[in-house]
């Protein structure tokens, strides 16, 4: 009897000791994340001055008040460790240090999140977190840090599952909630396992400021917004509220067409893809303002069902999107991939889809009328009763939302 109460005792503490699973901060990511990541604009020229700036212009410019919630400094902030290992950031460029960042920034209603990678090296060759994982995590912690993407360069022999598991366990244990961002761009298959270590996963390699090329650097590509929509393909059912497929930041404001970059940031919410935006937001034009805090279509996105949207239909190169949303409604988006203007007859009387994953069915042949709103125009433009006819300007989309 002695004997079982001991083992059991035993058993007890290693369980304790060494929990089988990852243990991971619920309830971080109920809907996918929104904020900005300095990496697409800025890559290695970050500093406190533009964090700061960035944090103040996220208030001013609305992005806030469209929901726009995490300041995430990516690479190039750390550039030693000290005696004692523990990670130092570059003293010329964040001179008042992490800790009053991460403050200033919470000062202004936001949250704060910064990077590292499970190798030794980051992909710009700082400091990484390997074999520092528990100590990087307390660092963070004592920053107060909300958010962390951690990036897969340098892993040598590393196991993805593994060293995923190892950062977000040491993030529990620090004991600050922190929504943890995995980057390892897909390699490692994340949707079939990242769901229990962290709150996002990268699906793809980086993305490009292109609308639609790959960007060949010999040993790696970057891909373009469509090349990153198409490798979406068969992932939808791995995500949902508290774990989000991530098809990269965006490149919103960083130069395309405002045609092209309301496809991008259309197909993103439609994708219920974290929406994290990597322009200047200080210099933004109000064009480019208007796609990313376009409430209407991040509505879509931040829809509390949480189901990603898919594919329907492609005829002449215009794909047909659906979304279930909550009570009922669909989103339903159009997205013209060509390069030249396509008019289209939408006739809902032939309109009947069922989406076996979420068991949902969307019937306007007539049993159910819905209200058509197009999220673009911020106007109901008819019902399901009458057939819509729309003219889709080249790499442009039209966003329908449909409402029972
Ligand atoms: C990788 C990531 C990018 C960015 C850079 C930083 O390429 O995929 O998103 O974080 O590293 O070096």
């Amino acid at each position: 009897m002695k004997n079982t109460k001991q083992l059991l005792l035993i058993a007890i503490m290693a369980c304790l000791l060494f929990p089988l699973k990852a243990q991971k901060y619920e309830g971080l990511a109920l809907t996918p994340p929104m904020g900005w990541n300095s990496w697409n604009k800025f890559a290695c020229n970050v500093s406190e001055e533009l964090i700061r700036e960035t944090a103040d212009a996220m208030v001013s410019s609305g992005m806030k008040d469209a929901g726009y919630e995490y300041i995430v400094i990516d690479d190039c902030w750390q550039v030693s460790r000290d005696s004692l290992g523990f990670i130092v950031a570059d003293p010329t460029r964040f001179p008042s240090g992490i800790k009053s960042l991460a403050d200033y920034v919470h000062s202004k209603g936001l949250k704060f999140g910064i990077y590292s990678c499970a190798g030794n090296q980051t992909c710009g060759g700082r400091p990484a977190g390997r074999g520092h994982e528990y100590q990087d995590a307390i660092s963070y912690a004592k920053w107060g840090v909300d958010y962390l993407k951690y990036d897969w360069c340098n892993t040598e022999n590393l196991n993805a599952i593994g060293a995923y598991t190892t950062m977000c366990d040491a993030l529990y244990s620090a004991g600050r909630p922190i929504v943890f961002s995995l980057c390892e761009w897909g390699d490692n298959k994340p949707w079939l396992w990242a769901d229990k270590v962290g709150h996002m996963w990268r699906t793809t390699g980086d993305i490009y400021n292109c609308f639609d090329c790959i960007e060949d650097h010999g040993t790696w590509k970057s891909w373009g917004v469509m090349q990153i929509l198409d490798k979406q393909d068969g992932l939808r059912k791995y995500a949902g509220p508290g774990h989000w497929n991530d098809p990269d930041m965006m490149q919103v404001g960083n130069g395309m067409p405002v045609n092209q970059e309301r496809a991008h940031f259309s197909m993103w919410c439609m994708l219920a893809a974290p929406l994290i935006s990597g322009n200047d937001l200080r210099s933004m034009s109000q064009q480019t303002l208007e796609v990313l805090a376009n409430k209407e279509v991040i509505a879509i996105d931040q829809d509390s069902l949480g189901i990603q949207g898919f594919r329907h239909a492609v005829k002449d190169s215009v794909e047909t999107w659906l979304k279930p949303l909550k009570n009922g409604d669909w989103a339903v988006f159009l997205l013209n991939r060509s390069k030249s203007i396509r008019n289209i007859e939408l006739d809902w009387k032939t309109f009947s889809v069922t989406d076996t994953l979420s068991n949902r069915t969307l019937d306007t042949t007539g049993k159910e009328i819905y209200k058509v709103r197009d999220l673009w125009l911020k106007k109901n433009i008819g019902e399901t009763r009458k057939p819509l006819k729309v003219t889709i300007p080249a790499q442009d989309v039209l966003c329908l939302k449909l409402l029972k």
